[in-house]
């Protein structure tokens, strides 16, 4: 794991990028409750997204920020948007490829204290999703004037390093199964790269249990039996999708956490985007981003601070009830955050 940089008290650096619509709201909630728990983090600040692109930046991504996450190799950041008839491309992907983080973790698990029509099943599933390849290359053109191509790139390196990350992950958190999930059936050569890896691989694993399944069929089974999954890997437009699916399963992305992943850097960020029918409003719940920031303190070695903002967010949810509208709650995102601090400073 590469070294991170420390500030002269000591403290690891963290590029710090609010993001857009909720995202100052959110970001600013989980930055109280990272300094309520006293961990050594310090923060620079840096843009991107909505603002930069109208400041004409094709990128959305400024050098400063840039330079910023190369320094510090861990960034916190909520959501960007791509505003229409400014830029072309997402701050999101162009922060993703720069920085080479292949992979996007996604774990989702049952909270107590958020009923969903799911409560009675123990759901602990990670969705490791390949960050950069497959149809996020942005490549399209017209055929000729009525029909439109896309192209799916996707590599066996790609394809080598997503199954590794997956498997390795699994390991190191003790988990039993893992699934890859893809359209192999129909896209025999892009899908099924990913599936013959994928069985390549798993035999360097026998301690973990691992089977193919077909993505519509994995979509299928998650809401019928979401216990029965563990680790699923996918190629990106898949991942996208069905993570979307597994964050409903336990309430919904104000909850779902995620993690973008390289050899050098870390970004650590909700799923969910800006919000823009809530943005302002102060009614945004900071969960997802909160549990990002929890795994971020992990991957900075800061268990125990790590530990105590999960305990936070699960007590303040399932004993104090305090909650927000999406959870048919009436606290604020102030009110909750308020509620987190006390939460921690007491625990
Ligand atoms: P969205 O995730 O922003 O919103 C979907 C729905 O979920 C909305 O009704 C919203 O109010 C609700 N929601 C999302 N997060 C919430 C939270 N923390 N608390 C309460 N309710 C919440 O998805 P949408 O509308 O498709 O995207 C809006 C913008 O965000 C777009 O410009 C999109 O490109 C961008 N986006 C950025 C992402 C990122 O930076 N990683 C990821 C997804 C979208």
């Amino acid at each position: 794991m590469s070294e991170f940089f420390l500030t002269e008290s000591g403290k690891k650096l963290v590029t710090f990028i609010p993001g857009d619509g909720i995202g100052p709201e959110v970001t600013g909630a989980a930055r109280r409750i990272i300094e309520a728990t006293g961990a050594a983090v310090a923060w620079e600040d840096r843009e991107a997204g909505a603002a930069v692109f109208k400041q004409g930046l094709p990128s959305g991504v400024p050098q400063n920020t840039i330079d910023s996450i190369q320094k510090t190799k861990i960034a916190l950041k909520g959501p960007l948007e791509t505003p229409i008839g400014f830029g072309e491309k997402s701050a999101n992907v162009t922060l993703r490829k720069l920085f080479e983080t292949y992979a996007n973790i996604r774990p989702v698990r049952t909270l107590p204290g958020v009923p969903t029509p799911f409560s009675n099943k123990n759901i602990d599933l990670v969705v490791v999703r390949e960050n950069v390849e497959d149809l996020y290359a942005g490549i399209e053109f017209m055929q000729t004037p009525g029909v439109a191509e896309a192209l799916k790139l996707i590599s066996r390196k790609g394809c080598e390093k997503i199954v590794r990350l997956g498997f390795e992950f699994a390991r190191a958190e003790g988990r039993k199964k893992v699934h890859c999930a893809t359209k192999s059936n129909i896209m025999k050569l892009t899908e099924g790269m990913l599936k013959r890896t994928f069985e390549a691989v798993a035999p360097e694993y026998p301690e973990i249990e691992s089977t193919h399944i077909i993505v519509d069929n994995c979509a299928h089974q998650l809401v019928r039996f979401p216990e029965w999954f563990d680790v699923i890997i996918m190629t990106n437009m898949n991942g996208d999708i069905l993570s979307d699916l597994t964050s409903g399963l336990i309430g919904g992305l104000g909850f779902a956490p995620s993690a973008n992943l390289g050899t050098d850097y870390a970004i650590f960020e909700a799923v969910h985007g800006s919000a823009p029918d809530i943005a302002g409003k102060g009614i945004a719940n900071p969960t997802a981003l909160l549990l990002a920031a929890a795994m971020m303190l992990d991957h900075c070695r800061l268990i125990d601070q790590a530990k105590r903002l999960r305990q936070a967010v699960s007590d303040t949810l399932n004993l104090d009830k305090v909650r927000t509208g999406d959870l048919g709650g009436s606290a604020s995102t102030a009110e909750f955050t308020k509620a987190l601090v006390s939460r921690i400073a007491n625990g």
